[in-house]
């Protein structure tokens, strides 16, 4: 089989795949973004099994370091939010929803809160390898940030 005989089946199945998510109301990520895991880093899982005190951990370093801008319920509304927007032009996201609940693999929010996302002069993200240098401790954020999409919400209310 020729090389092209293979990658275009695989790109039909991708595109088929976006079109199934689409179809169901999930977002794909914005395009205009160079704020990309590399593969590797996108395929990480976690070293830290679930468990409550895992997720209490991981949700007072969120708490601390991540709710001024993403807002404590992970909503893009934190009270740092509306002026960092003004500053960078790049509001803080909403963490709740498909963008990043679904289109987001665990080691790719590892990886962007570790490297954080600079743009010029801008610091668009911190990074969070020296603010919470434990490697454990970013993973139980990221357990947390799981926390915050619509599951939580049905389980709630
Ligand atoms: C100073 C404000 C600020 C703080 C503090 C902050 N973020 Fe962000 N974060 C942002 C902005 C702005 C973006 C959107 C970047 C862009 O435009 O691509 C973002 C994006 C994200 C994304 C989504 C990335 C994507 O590609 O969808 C995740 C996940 C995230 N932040 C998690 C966190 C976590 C976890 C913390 C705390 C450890 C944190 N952030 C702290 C400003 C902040």
């Amino acid at each position: 089989m020729t090389r092209s005989t293979l990658v275009v089946p695989a790109a039909l199945l991708a595109s088929s795949l976006h079109v199934i998510a689409l179809a169901q109301g999930v977002k794909p990520r914005p395009q205009d973004t160079d704020w990309v895991a590399p593969a590797e880093e996108k395929a990480r899982t976690s070293p830290v099994g679930k468990s409550p005190e895992a997720l209490e951990r991981g949700r007072k370093l969120y708490l601390k370091h991540c709710s001024d801008c993403h807002g404590q319920k992970g909503k893009g509304d934190g009270p740092l939010a509306r002026l960092h927007a003004q500053r960078t032009l790049r509001p803080p996201y909403d963490l709740t929803g498909s963008e990043v609940q679904s289109f987001l693999s665990d080691g790719e929010i590892f990886w962007k809160v570790t490297v954080g996302y600079r743009k010029a002069d801008k610091v668009i993200m911190p990074a969070y390898k020296v603010p919470i240098p434990a490697d454990e401790d970013r993973w139980r954020v990221v357990q947390f940030v799981r926390t915050l999409g619509p599951e939580r919400v049905q389980v709630l209310n």
